[in-house]
């Protein structure tokens, strides 16, 4: 067995449910893990962990023994500094948001098939939207999305955002939002081109930029992405359209400046509003907000 020569943040040995706690950690943080798995661990748990973009090592657990790859085993650790957001206190966090000063709520859908993540769907939507007077700007990353939409709607969403490559025609979709009465958001990824929204953006109420590649929170932001907010902002000047600009991914209090600057109108942001200061929400988005 040869790990990898390439840059690797987290190497962890583990043949079950760890692996895959490693991986999501790693991933969430914008990080590059390697895991070192017997050949004979369960399909579904190698697969699981391949699912969080960790890289899998396999290897025969009878001819070398874990001692003598003991010296590679560096970060399992980095599991444990990550959580999920509770979710069995989304009321009162979306509460605590609005009463910090959030102008939305960002609420990312994710379907373990498009994304290698899970969150939450129309009913726990419905329920949350009764106790928010704030808009509800859902951005999907579901696949196909196209047959999903009107759920969402009828869920309370005022905005609803796209992938393009999650649906089989991007009009379609967009003109399906547009008939439920909602706002047309459509999100790209960190390598996804603007070309492929260029001629419709007269349609479209908001883009989403992802400064992450999407699946998790707590990842690195990606400045390269500003290259598209700047590009998109002088497309809109000179076509006198209006559609807003939002950034998902990473933002923090050293680059919310620069995303404003570069033609942001919207930030998204988890982690920074929920982790710094101690989790003072008001501090956090108003710091975002005057940085
Ligand atoms: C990625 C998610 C995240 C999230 C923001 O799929 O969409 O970008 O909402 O979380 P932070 O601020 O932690 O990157
Ligand atoms: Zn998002």
């Amino acid at each position: 067995m040869s790990l990898p020569d390439s840059v690797t943040d987290v190497v962890a040995y583990s043949s079950g449910n760890h692996a895959q706690a490693v991986a999501r950690a790693a991933s969430r943080r914008g990080m590059r893990a390697v895991i070192v798995m017997p050949e004979d661990a369960p399909a579904l748990k190698i697969e699981g962990t391949r699912a969080y973009g960790a890289e899998i090592v396999t290897y025969d657990r009878y001819a070398e023994s874990r001692e003598k790859i003991g010296g590679t085993i560096a970060a399992e650790r980095n599991a444990e500094l990550i959580r999920p957001s509770d979710f069995s206190q989304l009321g009162t966090e979306i509460k605590r948001l609005e009463e910090g000063g959030a102008d939305m709520i960002h609420v990312d859908v994710m379907d373990g098939h498009f994304v290698p993540n899970l969150t939450i769907g129309p009913p726990v939507i419905k329920a949350l939207r009764k106790h928010c007077s704030l808009k509800f700007d859902v951005h999907l990353m579901i696949s196909p999305v196209h047959k999903y939409i009107e759920a969402y709607a009828d869920a309370g969403a005022d905005i609803i955002t796209v992938h393009p490559e999650a649906t089989d025609n991007l009009e379609d979709s967009i003109n399906k939002i547009k008939d439920l009465k909602k706002n047309v958001g459509v999100s790209l990824n960190p390598e996804t081109s603007i070309d492929l929204i260029k001629n419709l953006l007269n349609k479209i109420d908001l883009v989403l930029i992802m400064s992450v590649n999407p699946g998790f929170g707590g990842q690195k932001f990606m400045p390269e992405v500003l290259e598209k907010i700047k590009e998109l902002k002088k497309i809109r000047e000179i076509e006198k359209l209006n559609f807003d600009i939002e950034i998902d991914g990473g933002i923090n209090f050293d680059n919310c400046k620069i995303a404003i600057e570069a033609g942001a109108n919207i930030l998204v942001s988890g982690t920074t509003v929920f982790k710094s200061n101690d989790g003072d929400i008001k501090k956090n988005i108003n710091l975002l907000k005057t940085k």
